[in-house]
């Protein structure tokens, strides 16, 4: 329907504020509470249905599933979206399995983009949102439980009830984020003890509120987890790659937050997104079709490293090499493909700086998923 009535092209977003704030009262929100959406805003509320619209201005969804379906179009701005399959390879418990997550589709969509929601794992999906502000409609069911919990995923394999995750403790959870705030040190020392204690699930749920609520404090959080691996040994090993992980992510999303120019943080959803250098290439292929591939991620690459200020930019030499690096050449056919434009000699005479840039670049967790 979404797609078939143009609706989506037929008004603009301050068309739909205009007339919701215009409204006598507005619809029954699906969820008062929510902070889905910037704001989320339900334009329509029936029994079986309802109509919501959701502003982001920059934030970006989690790896998550639905307990409803529907459909969802882009009203306007355009994001990078990402559809995944997980296959359950431990149960812990119906909160918390441990799998594979793979990635399947990567796409852009921009204004009038539809796509249908379905229920449970046969819909995983993510949205990076490029433009300011990013709003889409959602025409959805109300909410089923026989589709619950709606999980969320992790890399490179947790499925997990977000919604369990923000009451494992019951009350206390809102005490022990008053506290992590209050007196971290503390903190990390009442979670270590409460993980000591609990079982491998409710251990997982508590390592990942601490990972959350000590991002600053990555020591403390070192103790907390050390704590919990003591206990629960190998088999929470899997949960704890799923954080080191988001740790290799943090860089990227730290970026994401001050960078405001669409190429950049297109690139910045791609190298976040998507898991392998090539799929990259060709993803930027077939968005930027007038520059090679290669060519557009070294000059985005540069662009990246200087606006994270890691003191890592690139000069035009190693520009070059970066780019010869993407296509997975050998060291000295690299040096070979830049005599052509420079000095053999000078070349010769670079040769333990770039090996040591390569080697630097390498360690790089920005760069890390263009080599993967
Ligand atoms: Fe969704």
């Amino acid at each position: 329907m979404l797609r078939e009535t143009e609706l989506l092209e037929s008004f603009s977003v301050a068309d739909l504020y205009a007339w919701a704030v215009g409204l006598p009262d507005l619809p029954q929100q699906l969820d008062q509470g929510s902070t889905f959406g910037e704001p989320p805003l339900t334009l329509y509320w029936g029994k079986r249905f309802v109509v919501d619209a959701y502003t982001w201005f920059s934030s970006t969804t989690s790896i998550h599933q639905h307990a409803f379906t529907g459909a969802f179009g882009v009203l306007e701005g355009g994001s990078v979206h990402t559809t995944y399959g997980f296959v359950e390879e431990e149960r812990i418990n119906s909160r918390l399995q441990r799998g594979r997550l793979d990635v399947r589709e990567v796409e852009f969509l921009r204004r009038g983009s539809v796509r249908a929601i379905r229920a449970r794992r046969e819909f995983i999906h993510s949205l990076f949102h490029l433009e300011h502000p990013s709003v889409s409609v959602v025409v959805r069911t109300q909410r089923d439980d026989e589709y619950n919990p709606q999980y969320s995923y992790l890399h490179p394999g947790i499925s997990f009830d977000p919604f369990f995750m923000d009451r494992v403790n019951g009350r206390s959870d809102e005490i022990l984020r008053a506290l992590a705030r209050v007196d971290p040190e503390r903190y990390a020392d009442v979670v270590a003890d409460l993980v000591g204690g609990s079982d491998l699930a409710t251990a997982f749920f508590m390592v990942l509120n601490a990972h959350r609520a000590l991002l600053e404090h990555r020591q403390l959080f070192a103790q907390v987890q050390d704590r919990a691996l003591s206990v629960h040994g190998k088999r929470l090993e899997p949960f704890v790659a799923a954080l080191d992980r988001q740790v290799r992510d943090r860089h990227l999303t730290l970026l994401r937050k001050k960078i405001t120019d669409p190429e950049l943080r297109l690139f910045i959803a791609l190298l976040l997104n998507v898991p392998t250098g090539d799929r990259i290439l060709a993803l930027l292929g077939a968005r930027f079709p007038g520059t090679p591939a290669g060519r557009k991620a070294t000059e985005l690459t540069g662009a990246l490293l200087e606006e994270a200020s890691l003191g890592f930019s690139l000069d035009p030499l190693q520009m070059e090499l970066f780019e010869l690096a993407l296509q997975k050449l050998p060291f000295e056919r690299m040096l070979d493909e830049i005599k052509r434009s420079y000095d053999d000699d000078d070349v010769e005479r670079a040769r333990p700086t770039l090996t040591r840039f390569l080697s630097d670049l390498s360690k790089q967790p920005i760069v890390a998923p263009l080599f993967a």
